[in-house]
């Protein structure tokens, strides 16, 4: 249970300096004062991700675009007025407001408005933006549940915000606005159909380009277990195969596949000492485009 006592304790532990892992829409993030580089360069060391690698600041209104970003391209004002608070970042040129520890020195800022109750709770009362990645170790599965982060983080974060299960399940949509013609960076949590629809044309979802986007990285939201993908036809058959092999195998249904249950069923596969996962992957269509961009991304080899 979350009371205006938890949301008091939350916003003096940022406005201190600490760590606070909040719930949104999409994924848990771990939540610092943007505006404070000890506190940022704390993220980077609790989650063990490269210096490098852009954060995304979360804001509690719309409105606050203007100050966190130095130019604000019609598209991007038509998609922030459609689409916020929701799980859509835009990628934009930066304001002096934004610190070098955020954006890895890059010229862009990545920005939000989560479409929760307790994060707009917690960002409005907190006054300033808050610079979250997913809160789970680099690498690994997203946490959608606030015992997944307190299993992944432990210690390590000085406060979870607990708002229940994230109800879209897959991180936000990135689309980088710093152009003319809008990119995806990551497929996510807003079906790239719609934004479509509103800007009334076709979007490319580009892999790598002159900006860093950790999700792009090879091998990524990752469980323990080797992930094998395979025609939903074929499932039941190559899962059988493994075992008669040997091999201790959770199989995943089209249900678990789903955005909402994604990374909380790979996690139970992990926890059921599984060393493979055989997933049917979805459609690319709706959200199936970001759970089947994440699933290749669990498959991709190891380093
Ligand atoms: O749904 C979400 O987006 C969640 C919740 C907590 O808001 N956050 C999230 O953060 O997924 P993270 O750090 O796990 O992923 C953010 C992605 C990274 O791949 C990062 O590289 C990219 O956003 N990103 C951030 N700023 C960027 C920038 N200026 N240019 C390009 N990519 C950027
Ligand atoms: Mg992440």
């Amino acid at each position: 249970m979350t009371d205006a006592s938890s949301l008091d304790t939350a916003v003096s532990i940022l406005k201190k300096g600490g760590l606070v892992a909040f719930p949104t829409e999409t994924v848990y993030g771990l939540g610092a004062d943007a505006e404070n580089p000890a506190a940022v360069k704390a993220i980077f060391r609790v989650k063990g991700r490269p210096e490098r690698h852009p954060l995304i600041v979360h804001l509690g209104d719309p409105g606050d675009l203007a100050s966190w970003s130095s130019s604000v391209p019609e598209s991007a004002e038509l998609l922030a007025r459609t689409f916020w608070p929701g799980p859509l970042t835009l990628i934009l040129r930066r304001s002096r407001r934004v610190l070098d520890e955020v954006t890895g020195g890059q010229e862009t800022v990545g920005l939000r408005v989560p479409d929760h109750d307790l994060a707009l709770k917690l960002l409005r009362a907190f006054g300033g933006g808050v610079a979250a990645p997913s809160a789970n170790r680099f690498g690994r599965v997203s946490p959608t549940s606030a015992d997944h982060v307190r299993q992944d983080l432990g210690k390590d974060v000085d406060y979870i915000l607990d708002g229940g299960n994230c109800g879209v399940g897959v991180e936000s949509t990135i689309v980088d606005v710093t152009s003319g013609d809008p990119v995806i960076l990551r497929p996510g949590g807003l079906p790239r159909e719609r934004l479509e629809e509103v800007l009334r044309r076709k979007l490319e979802v580009r892999g790598s380009g002159p900006v860093r986007v950790s999700g792009q990285l090879d091998s990524h939201y990752a469980p323990r277990a080797a992930v094998l993908l395979v025609p939903p036809p074929e499932a039941e058959g190559r899962a059988k195969e493994l075992r008669a092999q040997g091999k201790r195998v959770a199989l995943l249904s089209v249900g678990d596949v789903t955005a909402p249950n994604l990374y909380a069923s790979l996690r139970r596969a992990d926890e059921s000492g599984a060393e493979w996962i055989v997933v049917p992957l979805p459609e690319e269509v709706g959200l199936g485009l970001a759970v089947a961009d994440r699933l290749r991304k669990a498959a991709a080899p190891r380093s």
